[in-house]
């Protein structure tokens, strides 16, 4: 390439660079995934940093609500705002969130109700609710609303305030699919807890609500089961294990986020890390891979993880692999 036409290209480059950000138009809004039903309009509100919650319903006292609220607040103001005196502070159009929970029902399955509604208006005298307001039958489904209005929330750089763009919003949603899950496989590849954490906390804001939990297969048996304490033998090492309290501290992590946890154990196949602890699982010693189903031994391994894993995993269902 000659130097004429390395011009003539890097020109092109800047050009199309420059005029696709300016088309960034700054006050389009996403919501992800996209309500079931939605209106906006034309207002530009501004959301006060101190941006305060007020509950009201039989479960709206819920910790589950108050620390989504505290989670959310973290997220909405990432960027820190500038600090404004507490008699400015007038100068927000939103200064309270309102979130009534009607039930106070608190059991996490599959169908729980997930609906809400969500309103965002600037306060007038024709409106007797104003500002923000989340109304929803369960925790669950306030938690949703929670996360979509964090998604309605933009930071604007120039005024360095937190806005909300094509006010009023009008929000019904409710999820299209009871199982919306993502899976992870902890036995191919050991993840700290705390990775897992992030994963389930990522799930949330795509409003997924099983985290499938493939905890145990031929390479690894990370989980401790209390009835059978050799099984967790056969995890890649003794650092790379979850115990009991673990594993109690994720499901209720993922609750805390309006998320069931699913564990899967595969049976019969793909078991030959349940032999490290009980060698008698194996057909023979040269058939590692398939558990002996013609002993009772295994059976009562079975039972006794199933029944283990019923008393920390509260979801109906477990996988049995696939
Ligand atoms: C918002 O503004 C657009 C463009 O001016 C207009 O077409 C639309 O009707 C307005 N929407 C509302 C709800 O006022
Ligand atoms: C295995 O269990 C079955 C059913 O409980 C019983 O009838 C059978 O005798 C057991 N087999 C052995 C070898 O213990």
């Amino acid at each position: 390439m000659n130097m004429k036409s390395s011009l003539t290209l890097l020109l092109t480059i800047c050009t199309f660079l420059l005029y696709s950000s300016a088309e960034l138009d700054g006050s389009l809004t996403y919501i992800w995934p996209l309500p079931a039903k939605s209106s906006s309009g034309n207002d530009t509100l501004s959301v006060d940093p101190e941006l305060s919650l007020v509950v009201g319903g039989r479960g709206g006292d819920s910790s589950i609500i108050k620390d989504g609220f505290g989670r959310y607040k973290k997220i909405i103001f990432k960027h820190g705002s500038k600090s404004y005196p507490v008699n400015k502070r007038s100068v927000f159009d939103i200064g309270i969130l309102k979130i009534v929970v009607l039930s106070d029902n608190e059991e996490l399955q599959l169908g729980a109700d997930e609906s809400y509604f969500l309103l965002v208006e600037k306060r007038n005298g024709q409106s007797i609710i104003g500002e923000a307001y989340i109304e929803a039958n369960t925790v669950y489904g306030a938690l949703r609303g929670l996360e979509t209005f964090s998604q309605l929330c933009a930071f604007d750089y120039e005024t360095k305030t937190v806005q909300i763009y094509k006010a009023p919003w009008y929000i019904v949603d409710k999820p299209r699919f009871a199982y919306r899950g993502l899976l992870l496989d902890t036995s191919r590849h050991y993840l700290p807890i705390n990775v897992i954490k992030q994963i389930i906390e990522s799930m949330s804001y795509a409003k997924l609500n099983v985290l499938h939990w493939h905890i145990i297969d031929e390479q690894s048996f990370p989980l401790e089961v209390p009835s059978y304490p050799n099984l967790w033998k056969g995890s890649y090492t003794k650092w790379e294990r979850y115990t009991v309290e673990d594993a109690y501290d994720i499901v209720n992590f993922a609750k805390m986020r309006g998320i069931n946890v699913m564990a899967e154990v595969d049976i019969p196949g793909h078991a030959e890390s349940w032999g490290a602890g009980y060698p008698d699982l194996w057909p023979s010693p040269s058939c590692r891979e398939p558990l002996d189903v013609a002993k009772n031994f295994t059976f009562d391994v079975i039972s006794g993880i199933l029944t283990d894993l019923r008393k920390n995993f509260p979801l109906w269902t477990l996988s049995l692999g696939w």
